[in-house]
């Protein structure tokens, strides 16, 4: 397993060129399995949870073929209606699966994803919607069946418990070739699921309300969908995660191929944190060093509320602060197991339930800490950027499933970062 040491007091400036989104790679790299015909995907990162989705592809039948950031699939006639537990282990969002199998062949069997360091994680609220749209579903031996009653998936109206990105995606894609038309209600409205249904409808299915909590679909036959190419959006958690370094220890960081939109909450907050942010145009925004963060408090929520995937970084960040301050995780159970890595540099962090108390102006010191999930991870690369002395963070494996070279974007900022083998 790798680690990185980081030499800390980096001044950061020069230029960063954001990458393709995970989140939104992901779901549409799924979706390809509702269709056999050709389809290229730009900008497609370079991380460990795209190779495990291409694992997953190419073993339900699907010929993979990656150039540089472009990625080709095709049909092979080795089909599988079945996603195997040695690979779903590895990455919770092989549960996308279901919807595009599920419709497309009238059956399908996951092993079940099992929670992870964030949480629980279930999927009642994808499986309820499954039943709806009538498919049976059986739970036994640690795998989830479903079925098409009958000869295909019907169309209906479902109201989501909550806006769970996850089903969303899932039920969106199953809808595309069910019987009739099918009404998600209280859907999640992330920038990833818009980026998913506007592949969906580019390869020719007929989706409507993108954007909004009430999404459309009406059902469409396999023989309607075609190839296409189409470039998956910027990463916003990356361009994020970047935002911050550059407050806390850039001059000056040009971010590049960004979406201005998808940043609003962060820019407004950074912005009450008294970052200085220029935008440059609508994918392109110049963020300042910030001698004199002013604390301010944020409450993760479904999008367009604070992103929890940037909870993490935020924590860190206000620890720079000049002032006390509060973060409260309202969308995962357990997400604060950055904190007592935080401590072991020296952070002032207070937990109690759900939220957590952060004494500004911490001098953090450079420590050995331990990665635990993605996002985690990201704040003590973070913190190692800004502390006296050296961080060693191990288990890093968990940084490269969500961040593609970040080392390498870093350093070329003047960080001064070395991965080496444990
Ligand atoms: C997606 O996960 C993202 N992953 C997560 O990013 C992100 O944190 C999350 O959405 C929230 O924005 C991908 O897109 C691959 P959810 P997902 O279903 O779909 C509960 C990262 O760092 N829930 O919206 O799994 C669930 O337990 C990752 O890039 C149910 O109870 O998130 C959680 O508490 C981490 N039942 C909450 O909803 C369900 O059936 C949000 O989960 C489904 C979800």
């Amino acid at each position: 397993m790798d680690k990185l040491l980081i030499k800390g007091n980096s001044k950061l400036s020069g230029e960063v060129k954001i990458s393709g989104s995970k989140n939104a790679s992901l779901p549409i790299l799924f979706a390809t399995l509702l269709t056999d015909e050709k389809i290229i995907l730009q900008n497609i990162p370079n991380l460990r949870d795209i190779n495990t989705t291409v694992q997953l592809l190419e073993y339900l039948g699907k010929k993979v073929e990656k150039i540089g950031d472009e990625i080709i699939i095709t049909q092979t006639n080795q089909i599988k209606t079945e996603a195997p537990y040695e690979l779903v282990k590895q990455m919770r969002a092989s549960v996308l699966v279901i919807g595009p199998v599920l419709a497309k062949y009238g059956k399908v069997k996951v092993s079940l994803p099992g929670g992870c360091a964030i949480g629980s994680r279930p999927i009642d609220i994808h499986l309820c919607g499954f039943q709806k749209l009538c498919a049976s579903v059986d739970l036994s031996n640690g795998y989830v069946k479903l079925k098409v009653i009958g000869q295909k998936l019907c169309g209906t109206t479902i109201i989501l418990d909550y806006p769970s990105v996850g089903a969303t995606e899932n039920l969106i894609m199953a809808a595309v070739l069910a019987d009739g038309i099918t009404i998600l209600e209280n859907t999640a409205k992330e920038p990833e699921i818009d980026d998913l249904c506007n592949f969906l409808n580019k390869i020719g299915a007929k989706i409507s309300g993108i954007g909004t909590s009430i999404i459309k679909i009406v059902g469409v036959k396999v023989s309607a969908l075609h190839s296409t190419t189409y470039k998956i959006m910027p990463d916003r958690i990356e361009a994020g995660t970047f935002m911050i370094a550059s407050a806390v220890s850039g001059t000056e960081i040009l971010i590049k191929n960004i979406n201005y939109f998808h940043l609003d909450i962060l820019i407004s907050k950074m912005h009450l944190a008294g970052s200085k942010i220029e935008k440059i145009d609508g994918n392109n925004i110049k963020v300042f060093g910030n001698e004199n963060i002013k604390p301010v408090s944020v409450e993760t929520l479904p999008y367009p509320g604070f992103p929890t995937d940037m909870q993490a970084q935020w924590t860190f960040f206000m620890t720079q602060a000049k002032g006390n301050s509060l973060v409260t995780e309202t969308v995962f159970e357990n997400r604060f197991m950055h904190i007592p890595e935080l401590q072991r540099m020296g952070a002032k962090l207070t937990i109690k339930g759900n939220t957590v108390f952060i004494e500004g102006c911490s001098k953090l010191t450079g420590a050995q800490v331990m990665a635990t999930d993605l996002r985690a991870s990201a704040a003590l690369v973070l913190a190692g950027l800004v502390t006296e002395g050296e961080t060693q963070i191990s288990r890093i494996y968990h940084l490269d499933r969500g961040y593609e070279n970040i080392e390498k974007k870093l350093n070329n900022l003047g960080a001064n970062i070395k991965r080496i083998k444990e």
